[in-house]
């Protein structure tokens, strides 16, 4: 049977029941992938034509007019089908892996805001923007964003430590330099796109500033002269964070502009005041062009969204993240 592939017009012979990642990374058809076993999304692609069994699905049979998108990992071709790959000249690839680090240390970024800095066992490479899952004990696993660059020495993390929070109660009250944690990854298809010459827009709340710094150090670092313009919402004045090192970048850069905005009550000197996606809705009347890069809670991201989109923004070049308040 036929496998068809968009937009490169590649055609491919398959033999019936193939997974579709397996068929697609042995042509070399460029295609993101991370985790292998449908946990990450990295590898989503849309079947433009005929239909593919997912697994992991109640109903396994995609619907060609309806949910297109299938996870290439967890799809076996049955039929000729033709599919899209997302963006084929932005493909990342760092298959997950699981390595060992050292807890260097634990700081206090805010009130309920924790930076650990972990020291691993051997260099993890990602892209800017990605998570890893870590496991501090067998029952402490959750997921967390990168703040720093594949080439820095130590993986900094942002945890927000909730209210009764099972796994940041654990960070927040018994994790302590030196001890030994589990680090698995790199996921998400949050990732810096470094071909793309326009402006970008970042969009950060609380410790989905971690991401964001990701991203804007990537780019900057790597030479793009991209307009970036980040938005990093908090609740009051006492919840920002990292403002010095968004402060420095921006004297440093002068293709980035940044508003720190603060949602409730006083702001600092040059800080903004509103929810973070009022004052980007006030700031921009179009936003055609741009990428749009979105970390943080599950409400602001889809506010964002709608509003980006809403703005100009192809919902394809919207790259999102959302934390949830559970971890
Ligand atoms: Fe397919 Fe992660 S979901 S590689």
């Amino acid at each position: 049977m036929k496998l068809h592939i968009q937009p490169l017009g590649q055609t491919l012979s398959v033999d019936s029941g193939a997974n579709l990642l397996e068929a697609l990374r042995a042509a070399e058809v460029p295609i993101s992938y991370s985790c292998m076993a449908g946990r990450c999304g990295t590898c989503r692609c849309k079947v433009i034509k005929g239909q593919v069994l997912e697994s992991g699905r109640e109903a396994t049979l995609t619907n060609p007019h309806a949910d297109d998108y299938v996870l290439a990992c967890m799809s076996a071709i049955t039929e000729s089908c033709t599919i899209e790959i997302p963006e084929p000249d932005e493909v990342v690839n760092h298959p997950a892996r699981i390595i060992k680090a050292t807890v260097v240390a634990i700081e206090q970024a805010t009130h309920d805001i924790r930076r650990i800095v972990l020291k691993p066992a051997k260099p993890l490479a990602y892209s800017p923007g990605q998570y890893v899952s870590i496991q501090f004990t067998p029952d402490h696993i959750r997921p967390y964003s990168m703040a720093g660059l594949h080439t820095d020495d130590l993986l900094e993390f942002h945890v927000r430590v909730v209210p009764d929070g099972r796994v940041s109660g654990y960070v927040d009250q018994a994790l302590k330099p030196g001890d030994a944690v589990r680090v698995t990854g790199p996921l998400g298809t949050a990732y810096l796109r470094r071909k793309h010459e326009g402006p970008m827009l970042c969009i950060a709340g609380g410790t989905g500033l971690a991401p964001v710094l990701s991203i804007v150090r990537g780019a900057l670092e790597s030479g793009m002269t991209n307009p970036i313009h980040v938005y990093f919402g908090v609740r009051s004045q006492t919840d920002t964070y990292c403002t010095d090192v968004l402060a420095q970048l921006q004297a440093r850069y002068s293709n980035l502009k940044v508003s720190v905005v603060v949602a409730v009550g006083a702001a600092a000197q040059g800080q903004r005041t509103g929810l973070v996606t009022d004052v980007v809705d006030a700031d921009w009347s179009s936003l055609e062009g741009f990428r749009v890069y979105l970390c943080g809670s599950p409400p602001m991201v889809n506010a964002a969204t709608l509003l980006v989109t809403r703005k100009g923004v192809a919902p394809e070049h919207v790259y999102a993240d959302a934390f949830y308040a559970s971890a």
